[in-house]
């Protein structure tokens, strides 16, 4: 009885001490970091800032097109307030028409007047009626007023060698060619450029769900024809990249098989790895309302990424130790329970602060890994998968992960500096990660950069910092975090995640970097 009696009053001081436990009276978390500039990187491509818009769901349509007779407010169909929000992350390069999508795409449907364009069917999406109002000349409208380089994927799967080419053909010829002259004839004189030219996607499933060796040789056929029709496009420097479609996951035979096919032709090969899918599939986690078990499973799950591409670079130096080939992460992501219970084809899921520290964590990944890796596309812009922008007819809000973009834009085109760095531990269960993380670079404005993640949801972090090279009197920045691990913006409450002003000065002590809990912050040293 006095047993009974005295577990239970455990239990209740245990209980009481577990609610609470405000952030306040935890003692912080330490990590020692040391950045020296001597240890000078490599350069981050603006590339693995990239992102991927697909005809799928409210994707393109709401996302982006609303057509010109829309009230929302669009230049030529396309939305002001998305094009808006875009240009300010200075999206470096965008993916186009899929995903799934383009091995069932055919150009041809998507020019001309389009009150004649025929109606098809998504079906790899839904099922749902595609307008193909939205076609090749509305996404180079739109890449251009975002100000973006286009990546445009090409249908093996369900198209020819003949129909690829004759689309580059009509993009990108200057002369009077054919196909030069129907997108003349369709409202577009100068050529528009193709920096990047995926020969396929996803040909293990969705793309015709093929055997490596056969997805290799379908490449080389295909891509013997993808020609480079641009002037400016002649030289092997200036050249259009061509992907290959790479390995899901852990598929490291795929990648074996790829590289051992590879051919001339074959100057990036593709990786897909989506958080909380890649690893669980179907999706089952939902996108908010999740425990801290779920909160630190999709942590860990991120950090996956770093063991995959480590994994599929050493296959590739095997046959390409100069690094020529580069491995472009050309999808990847949350992909959770959709919160569309109607059409649950349109992969639309909320986005929460959880998903902010998912970006962030992918960020300071590649930036490690950019001797191979060179572009990165999140899944998706708009409307599905871990967005950076949310549309509700007129209204739109930018996610979590949206302001994790806006903090990491010092990093494009800056020189990764390797750091060293010592965290505690955050342990849930039996899942244990480094409690904090970092990336260092030197700008191209030359100043000084570093990102940190907490990852404790309970716990402020501490991170003594010295340096190497450069004196810091103070680190000055913006924060991201937010109340509870699945905060997030709503159409009516849409600033509760949102950017912080942040500042920490040197004393006597050095330089400690006190961080808020679950949290990224991006400061410059001053
Ligand atoms: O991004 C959604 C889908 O995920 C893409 O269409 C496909 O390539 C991948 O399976």
């Amino acid at each position: 009885m006095l047993t009974g009696l005295k577990t239970l009053m455990t239990g209740v001081a245990l209980a009481t001490t577990l609610m609470a436990a405000p952030a306040l009276t935890q003692t912080a978390i330490k990590a020692d970091l040391t950045i020296d500039t001597a240890k000078s990187g490599k350069v981050i491509p603006p590339e693995i800032y990239g992102h991927f818009a697909e005809h799928l769901g409210r994707m393109v349509y709401e996302g982006v097109w609303v057509g010109e007779d829309s009230k929302i407010p669009n230049t030529r169909g396309i939305r002001n307030d998305v094009v808006g929000a875009l240009k300010h992350l200075n999206v470096p390069v965008i993916r186009w028409p899929g995903g799934c999508f383009a091995d069932r795409y055919h150009w041809m449907d998507g020019i001309g007047p389009r009150d004649k364009r025929p109606v098809t069917i998504n079906t790899i999406w839904g099922g749902v009626e595609e307008s193909n109002a939205f076609g090749t000349h509305e996404f180079m409208d739109f890449a251009e007023q975002i100000g973006s380089k286009v990546y445009i994927a090409g249908n093996v799967g369900t198209g020819s060698p003949k129909e690829m080419s004759q689309w580059l053909e009509y993009m990108t010829a200057s002369d009077n060619s054919q196909m030069a002259k129907l997108r003349r004839q369709n409202g577009r004189e100068a050529p528009w450029k193709v920096e990047y030219f995926g020969v396929g996607n996803e040909t293990w499933g969705c793309g015709g769900d093929m055997t490596p060796e056969h997805s290799a040789n379908l490449f080389k056929q295909f891509a013997t024809f993808s020609d480079n029709y641009h002037p400016d496009q002649k030289t092997p420097e200036t050249r259009m990249v061509k992907v290959m479609s790479g390995a899901n996951v852990a598929d490291f035979n795929w990648t074996e098989v790829s590289m051992k096919m590879k051919n001339n032709n074959t100057h990036a090969l593709s990786l897909h790895y989506y958080t909380s899918a890649g690893l669980n599939w179907p999706p089952s986690r939902p996108s908010t309302g999740f425990d801290e078990a779920g909160w630190a499973v999709v942590l860990k799950e991120a950090f996956y990424m770093e063991e995959l591409v480590q994994k599929h670079s050493a296959i590739m130096d095997k046959y390409d130790p100069e690094k020529k080939v580069a491995l472009y992460v050309d999808e990847w992501g949350t992909w959770y329970k959709t919160d569309d219970l109607k059409n649950p084809g349109f992969l639309y899921q909320q986005n929460s602060l959880r998903d902010g520290l998912v970006a962030a964590l992918h960020f300071n990944i590649f930036h490690k890994y950019t001797d191979r890796v060179k572009m990165a596309n999140l899944a998706q812009t708009v409307n599905v998968l871990q967005a950076v922008i949310l549309t509700d007819k007129d209204k739109m809000i930018l996610t979590p992960t949206y302001h994790v973009f806006d903090l990491y834009k010092p990093f494009m085109g800056a020189t990764h500096i390797p750091v060293m760095l010592n965290s505690a531990k955050y342990t849930v269960g039996d899942i244990s990660l480094p409690a904090v993380d970092v990336s260092a670079a030197k700008g191209k404005d030359g100043k000084i950069w570093l990102a940190v993640v907490n990852l404790d949801p309970n716990r402020p972090a501490e991170v003594n910092t010295s340096t190497m090279g450069f004196k810091a009197k103070s680190a000055v920045g913006r924060v991201l975090t937010g109340d509870r691990i699945d905060a997030h913006n709503t159409f009516d409450k849409p600033n509760t995640v949102t950017l912080k002003s942040y500042e920490a000065k040197a004393s006597g002590s050095g330089l400690v970097l006190k961080l808020a809990p679950k949290s990224v912050t991006v400061v410059e040293f001053r």
